[in-house]
């Protein structure tokens, strides 16, 4: 049986019917009006569309795009193209759920890393050096990393990568927060062993169309084409259109990001002054979409959190679910109307 993901059930269930989000971290649905364009049933132009928008939009090789099922559907793709059942993979820690329950479930022998509130979330190359053993054949980290938002230096997963190299093992980075910090940039440039997996659904508001992708070294996308084969089946034309439409119309919908984001980090950075017992470790970007914040008290704070819901309408997502109890994710996507009130009413919820 696949393993389940206790934040996703929580998630689906709690996040309905929500007057005063800041648990979502991706920005709200943008409109088909937005993607400029129609697409059709048998379109059999959109895949080579798709994989050269992303190409021109990441500066990669047409040859390294694979399309996939949103960016869960990109890792579970090259877990399975690269990585065989009993190799070893090494996840970042916290991490989001998924980049574990995906490994466990295709066989591979998951191990952690930290990366600790000491050193601010930063991506450490000694400790994942120490963590190495022999069988491991892939290191696994989130850019921006999910659940605090922290980048990882250039410098550091370069030190990664190396580190992968001479064992023939791989890099792969989750960047679907990316856009935020370095808008049309991958990490899949940084070395060639990196595998990068994204999508157009946090950073662009098209979550309805699960529209991701994998960019890869060429010599392995056969092998994630013969994993679709046998498994999700090829992507319809339809979609892959949508999605180059999506692609193609990127900075149309980064601008309406940057309207959406405007000014909202800095209230949330002055109600956090305002509020002597949380702190964070701040999001490099003014527009970052999170940030992890714990609590001076080392209390979990789930239960306060889905009261908070019930009588305030106000929800951060619990540390809990991210290996922290003490702390929430604290999303920033929510209309900018309500900022000031759900931050408030958050306040006094985790008091
Ligand atoms: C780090 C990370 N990766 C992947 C996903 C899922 O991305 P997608 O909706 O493109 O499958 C999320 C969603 O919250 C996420 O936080």
């Amino acid at each position: 049986m696949y393993p389940t993901s206790p934040y996703l059930a929580w998630a689906e269930q709690m996040y309905r019917d929500l007057p005063f989000d800041l648990a979502t971290s991706g920005i709200p649905s943008a409109s088909m009006a937005d993607l400029d364009g129609e697409a059709t049933l048998d379109d059999r132009d959109a895949l080579p569309a798709l994989r050269e928008a992303l190409a021109r939009r990441y500066k990669v090789s047409a040859a390294e795009v694979v399309p996939a099922q949103g960016t869960s559907g990109a890792l579970f793709l090259a877990y399975a193209a690269l990585l065989s059942s009993g190799d070893g993979i090494l996840i970042e820690e916290p991490a989001y759920p998924p980049l574990v329950l995906a490994a466990e479930a295709l066989g591979l022998r998951v191990k952690r890393f930290p990366r600790t509130t000491e050193q601010n979330y930063a991506l450490d190359p000694w400790i994942i050096a120490r963590a190495l053993d022999k069988g491991i054949r892939a290191v696994v980290v989130s850019q921006l990393h999910n659940p605090t938002g922290v980048a990882a230096s250039h410098e550091s997963l370069r030190a990664v990568a190396a580190l992968m190299a001479p064992r023939g093992g791989f890099l792969i980075v989750d960047e679907v927060y990316h856009e935020v910090l370095k808008p049309r940039r991958t990490t899949r440039v940084l070395a060639n062993n990196i595998v990068a997996l994204s999508s157009l659904t946090k950073c662009f508001g098209l979550g309805f169309l699960r529209a991701g992708w994998l960019l890869l070294p060429p010599e392995h996308v056969p092998a994630v084409w013969e994993v679709i084969r046998t498994t999700v089946g090829h992507p319809a034309p339809v979609l892959l259109r949508l999605a180059e439409r999506g692609v193609t119309n990127a900075e149309t919908l980064a601008k309406r990001r940057k309207r959406l984001m405007a000014g909202k980090r800095a209230r949330v950075d002055a109600w956090l002054a305002s509020e002597e017992h949380l702190e964070w470790a701040a999001p490099p970007h003014a527009d970052s979409l999170f940030g992890f914040v714990r609590h001076a008290r080392p209390e979990n704070l789930r239960a306060k959190l889905e009261q908070g819901r019930v009588d305030q309408g106000v929800l951060a997502v619990p540390g809990e679910f991210f290996g922290d109890p003490s702390g929430f994710r604290l999303g920033m996507t929510l209309p900018s109307a309500k900022l000031d009130t759900a931050l408030r009413r958050l306040g006094q919820v985790v008091r």
